[in-house]
């Protein structure tokens, strides 16, 4: 056990000395992308390279990343990977639609997201926090894979609060649709990595046919009947995200989503919101679980704000300062999303470097979270970077796990409440310990998560 003064270094991949070679680029790419990064990359505000499809630039420069996501953005656009990867049933949402479609849905969505709406959906996260933790009673003693349990969590908040009064069918039908859906989807094809035309069908995704149309129906359905319900009571309706949605106008045009946009949005709140979240919790419960320090010090402000009555319920995030720094540190540590990419639509000048119009600028909050010029003691655990002040003097763009700029991620804040409150009820009621023998691991499937899940024990407090 770690003595609660020593400095803890989380497993990650040591920075390779030389690039890799083609081949074995590929296979890395395919395999875990984490193991890929070399010092350089640590360390230089720019690193130039790329594979035969074209130039790539690692950016880790924050004025150059400004540039980049906000004052020149209109000349970098969503990458084609990206996109692509995506693209499978959440064309036409947010995360992938672009120019006017996406400005007028940006606009029309934002206030289901705004800071007022989210604490409301306190209450719906605080209920299913609290069917985790007897989820997990019934375990009291056993091993158990936190990951999946904190995939369960977020997929619960989700559903408590896009569709309130329920799927309308069997929920685990759906969730086991839903985690099999986007694990396919979450694979990088190495087609897509070649850049193989799409028109090329890639096997596999054959396979997510019947899922897709699960959703499909599942989904047309509780919109149906949540338009008819509108229709008869508007006022008898739940305030949740779907009838928001449902609601939903751009300010300036007044435009309303289409059927599709609205379908696409459901599917994408969905695909952007749980497993990213659930990575954020998994290793925020890691951490703590290798930090006696962090770990008493979470539990004893759970045990102060969620004891008896918890006063106003809406606000009670913003109470858990010191879990909310845990969460904080977790995601500079283990970003869910490793790597933001653009493609340059023009020639530009980048901490510089001179970038020719096709270039794919990537921005990795995992390599510009560990940056040797930017932080100190990069690698290390502490939360206390996030406590006091010391916020303050983090540069706005050296920490990026949300991006930054117009396409900054509409779910954040809902998401950083979701883990504080789920974080926070779960160190209240219990002590995890890693299972014996085993090694944690971070590997990149789309998302950072931690390879072969989060096995641990659970004892009750
Ligand atoms: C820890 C959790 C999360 C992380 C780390 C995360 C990360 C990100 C990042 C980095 C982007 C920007 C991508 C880019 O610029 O290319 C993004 C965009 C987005 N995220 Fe999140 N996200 C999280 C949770 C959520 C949640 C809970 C939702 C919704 C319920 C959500 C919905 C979206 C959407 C719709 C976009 C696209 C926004 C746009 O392009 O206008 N995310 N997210």
């Amino acid at each position: 056990m770690l003595d609660s003064t020593a400095v803890l270094n989380p497993p990650a991949p040591t920075p390779r000395l030389k690039p890799l070679g083609p081949v074995a680029l590929l296979r890395v790419l395919t395999s875990n992308p984490l193991e890929a990064w070399t010092k350089a990359h640590f360390e230089d505000p720019i690193v130039m390279g790329g594979l035969s499809v074209g130039r790539v630039a690692v950016l880790s420069d924050p004025a150059a990343i400004r540039r980049v996501l906000l004052e020149n953005c209109s000349n970098y656009q969503k990458d084609w990977l990206q996109r692509r990867v995506l693209s499978a049933g959440l064309t036409n949402g947010l995360l992938t639609a672009e120019g006017n479609q996406w400005r007028t849905q940006r606009r029309a969505l934002a206030p289901l997201f705004a800071r007022k709406t989210v604490m409301n959906f306190s209450a719906a996260m605080i209920d299913a926090a609290h069917a985790l933790v007897e989820r997990l009673s019934l375990h009291e003693g056993r091993i158990v894979d936190l990951a999946v349990q904190m995939t369960s969590v977020t997929l619960d908040v989700l559903e408590r609060t896009i569709f309130s009064d329920g799927f309308g069918r069997d929920p685990e039908d759906i969730r086991l649709a839903m985690k099999a859906y986007f694990e396919e989807i979450g694979r990088i094809d190495p087609f897509d990595v070649l850049g193989v035309p799409s028109l090329i069908p890639r096997p596999r995704r054959r396979r997510l046919r019947p899922m897709l149309d699960l959703f499909k129906d599942t989904i047309e359905t509780i919109i149906s009947t949540r338009r008819r319900r509108i229709a008869n009571d508007p006022d008898g309706v739940p305030r949740d995200i779907l009838t928001l949605l449902l609601e939903a106008k751009d300010p300036e045009t007044g435009q309303v989503l289409s059927e599709v946009e609205i379908k696409a949005n459901i599917l994408t709140f969905i695909a952007a919101g749980h497993e990213t979240t659930a990575n954020c919790i998994t290793w925020s419960l890691f951490l703590l679980s290798q930090s006696p320090l962090w770990r008493e010090q979470i539990q004893a402000e759970a045990d102060r704000e969620l004891t008896g009555d918890i006063g106003d319920i809406d606000g009670i995030a913003e109470r858990l300062v010191e879990t909310r720094a845990v969460i904080d540190e977790a995601n500079r540590l283990y970003p869910p999303i490793t790597a933001i990419s653009r493609v340059a639509l023009g020639p530009d000048e980048l901490a510089g470097q001179s970038i020719k119009r096709g270039t794919m600028v990537v921005i990795a909050p995992y390599v510009l979270h560990r940056h040797r010029a930017l932080w100190n003691k990069p690698d290390s655990f502490n939360p206390n970077r996030f406590l006091d002040g010391a916020r303050e003097t983090i540069d706005r763009f050296a920490y990026l796990p949300f991006g930054v700029g117009p396409r900054i991620c509409i779910g954040a804040t809902f998401s950083l409440q979701e883990a504080t409150i789920v974080l926070a009820t779960i160190m209240r009621h219990f002590t995890l310990h890693l299972a014996p023998g085993h090694a944690v691991w971070p590997v990149q499937k789309v998302t950072l998560r931690p390879q072969g899940g989060l096995p641990m024990l659970v004892r009750k407090r």
